[in-house]
């Protein structure tokens, strides 16, 4: 799988993903939301892939060992290069997706999602009822991807030294919250750098608004290549 800068391609329709992708006449590496995917389907996944582009599709499975495990076979069939599920299914439906994804293409890389960057240590403690900081929660979580033979885990650029620590620098840490130096944050708390997240320990960084929001997208997702390459 590349190291290249994963755009978050958060459009409402196929055109406005092709109108965006024709700016480009590179191969890039895309991610695919469920907002998208659940609109336009499979049809979608197949153009991206026709036009030479890596496709992370971001659908974060959570259910019964057994129905995530045949979702992901369906998946399996599409020819992604990475896909995700809640940690939170448990370590037999992580083991179950695994061998699901795996089913028709050995290539394709799957990681967890955690905690969500939008749950605070409050909900922690209130609602899902865990006693324990977001960081030990988060760790907990990404040793049990691990354990399930997950490739690694979404995460924040902040959390990734002590995933790397943990659980070695080969093990995934995809992290969205990236902003170039002098962009808006957006809707994004904790935020960092191309570079700071690369040198904090990120083996990939995803980016939207940034780059999908920008009067020049080709620019910026250059810039933002070289920060996060130097
Ligand atoms: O536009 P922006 O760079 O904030 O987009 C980040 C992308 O990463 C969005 O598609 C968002 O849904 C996704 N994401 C995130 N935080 C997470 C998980 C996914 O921002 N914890």
């Amino acid at each position: 799988m590349n190291t290249l800068p994963i755009i978050a391609l958060d459009f409402d329709s196929s055109e406005a993903v092709h109108t965006f992708l024709d700016q480009f006449d590179e191969p890039l590496f895309v991610k695919i939301g469920m907002e998208l995917f659940y609109q336009t389907g499979p049809d979608l996944i197949a153009s991206i892939k026709a036009r030479g582009h890596d496709i992370f599709l971001d659908l974060k499975l959570h259910d019964i060992p057994n129905t995530v495990g045949k979702a992901m076979e369906g998946l399996s069939k599409l020819n992604v290069d990475l896909v995700n599920v809640h940690a939170a299914g448990g370590t037999d439906m992580m083991k179950r997706a695994v061998e699901g994804i795996r089913k028709y293409n050995d290539n394709i890389q799957i990681i967890a999602v955690t905690q969500l960057t939008s749950t605070t240590e409050e909900v922690l403690h209130n609602e899902q009822n865990i006693q324990s900081s977001i960081e030990a929660a988060v760790l907990n979580y990404a040793q049990l991807a691990k354990q399930s033979g997950l490739d690694g885990v979404v995460c924040s650029p902040l959390e990734t030294s002590l995933l790397t620590n943990a659980l070695g620098s080969e093990f995934l840490k995809v992290t969205p919250g990236i902003r170039p130096e002098g962009t808006s944050a957006d809707d994004q708390k904790r935020i960092t750098t191309p570079h700071q997240a690369k040198a904090l320990g990120s083996t990939h960084i995803v980016v939207g608004r940034p780059i999908t929001k920008s009067d020049n997208p080709v620019e910026s997702y250059h810039k933002i290549k070289e920060s996060w390459l130097s």
